[in-house]
């Protein structure tokens, strides 16, 4: 389906956000030829400092040219550029963005959808939220809101009722990009359309759960951003506890949003508040002489925890959970280990001992991702001595053509499209504020941990019996 006649306005047109993933994003949609033939862009951003829209489209050009996946150039770029205007907007003068508003809709014609992307940062909502409230821009518009959603649970509560104020729920968009990557939406197929795997997804047969998501970058100059958040509202509590929604949901009753969030926040419900005793917050070497960044910052730059999840299907079962800035290498895994057969009669040919012995499935959700399963096999040879073996399913060598939207493509797509399957509730929302109050509250002391390094030491006790699969994958 395509989506109906849009006028998009982005606040925060010119911020990271933005540069890094809107505009080369919006680009690569009006390539793939997925966007409605009616459709306009309108930046806005406070008024001091804003760009005219010559500027604008330049801004656009040159973060297509960075981050994009296909160069601005030629007719396809050109009417895209021309698609790109602006309006200033401050809360006590709206009137630029209104005229700009006006102008687009018309240019469009007919009665194009308004949608609003608040790519701003969280300190910011509120007021966006009210601006708009107060001018006639926000009737019957749809607006997408950026994670984190509030910064516990007595401010995602307040902000809640801001955006309600304006905006029912039908019409929010609260978007987490990670739920857009091809291969979480594949968790889905992969666990309800396959006898191979649905039987055995649930604590008969899975020992232990790891969602581990290391990032080689630091935090590239977004101090500002970063000291107010930190990796557990910027990561854990948003896209990897998302993750853990797809990995350990319920068969919904029928594909659609209402039974996918709902599944969804049944496991939230579920899940066991955070016990401080079970986290590794971490920070790495040299953060706190970044420039913005306080001398004496407590702010993890890493968080590793164990979760969990207390229904039917996963009582008992740990979920190990990592992420942060710095590390050795940029991943996005989930990796399930079974247990094993109830007797053991073969000796190993490698070490590694116990680890070894179990086998996993490891979903690789970078784009575009794969899946391996790892089992025992017998070593070619006069003897019967076990070894490990791998079958890997990967997506970039599978299909003939690439149809792949990167998260936010796929999500600007969907909002588009009035779809909020895969967006967050805000039931969903509040409740992992709930569960991370202990952490909140009582957080332990972050550990140093060296640049380039797989985090603070305690994070293998964290995690015993068992061991991190990566980097090694056992
Ligand atoms: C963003 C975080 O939501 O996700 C960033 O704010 C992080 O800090 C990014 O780097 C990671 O996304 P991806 O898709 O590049 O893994």
């Amino acid at each position: 389906p395509r989506p109906e006649n849009h006028v998009l306005v982005i606040f925060g047109a010119t911020g990271d956000l933005a540069r890094r993933k809107l505009l080369p994003g919006l680009f690569h949609l009006a390539k793939a030829g997925l966007l409605p033939d009616g459709f306009r862009v309108v930046g806005s951003a406070p008024a001091a400092g804003a760009p005219s829209e010559a500027e604008f489209r330049e801004h656009a050009r040159q973060a297509v040219a960075e981050f994009g996946r296909t160069p601005p150039e030629g007719p396809g770029w050109e009417a895209f550029a021309e698609s790109l205007t602006f309006g200033a907007a401050d809360p006590d003068d709206v009137g630029p963005l209104l005229d700009a508003v006006r102008a687009a809709e018309r240019a469009v014609g007919g009665q194009p959808r308004r949608l609003f992307h608040l790519a701003v940062p969280p300190v910011a909502f509120s007021s966006v939220v009210r601006m708009v409230g107060a001018s006639e821009l926000s009737d019957d518009a749809r607006v997408i809101v950026e994670k984190p959603f509030g910064t516990d649970l007595a401010s995602a509560r307040a902000l809640q009722a801001e955006l309600h104020a304006v905006f029912d729920e039908s019409r929010v968009f609260r978007i987490d990009h990670f739920l857009g990557k091809e291969s979480v939406d594949n968790v889905l197929s992969l666990r309800f359309s396959n006898g191979l795997f649905e039987p055995i997804w649930n604590r008969q047969h899975i020992s232990h759960v790891q969602i581990d998501v290391p990032e080689r970058i630091d935090i590239q100059g977004r101090a500002r951003f970063f000291e107010g958040t930190g990796t557990f509202r910027d990561m854990i509590v948003t896209h990897l506890f998302q993750l853990l929604g797809f990995v350990a949901m319920e068969p919904p009753a029928v594909l659609d949003a209402d039974s996918l969030r709902a599944e969804r926040d049944k496991v939230f419900r579920s899940l066991r508040p955070i016990d401080p005793a079970h986290v590794v917050r971490g920070q790495y070497e040299g953060y706190r002489a970044e420039p913005g960044v306080d001398p004496a910052s407590d702010t993890d730059t890493f968080t590793a925890l164990r979760v969990e999840i207390d229904n039917w299907r996963w009582a008992g079962v740990p979920f190990h959970l990592r992420s942060g800035k710095a590390l050795a290498e940029g991943r996005h895994m989930v990796t399930l280990s079974f247990r094993q057969p109830p007797l053991r009669m073969f000796p190993l040919a490698e070490h590694g001992g116990e680890a070894a012995r179990s086998n996993t499935l490891a979903i690789d959700f970078d784009d575009p991702g794969s899946i391996t399963a790892r089992f025992l096999t017998k070593e070619p040879g006069p003897y019967m001595r076990l070894c490990t073996a791998e079958m890997t399913f990967d997506y970039a060598g599978s299909f003939s053509e690439d149809h792949g939207l990167e998260g936010y493509e796929r999500l600007l797509l969907e909002a588009m499209l009035g779809d909020q399957a895969l967006f967050t509730s805000s039931e969903g929302i509040e409740r992992l504020w709930e569960v991370s109050e202990p952490l909140l509250t009582n957080p332990p002391p972050v550990e140093s941990y060296a640049r380039g390094s797989w985090g603070p030491e305690g994070i293998r006790r964290l995690v015993r019996p068992h061991h991190w699969y990566l980097p090694d994958g056992r």
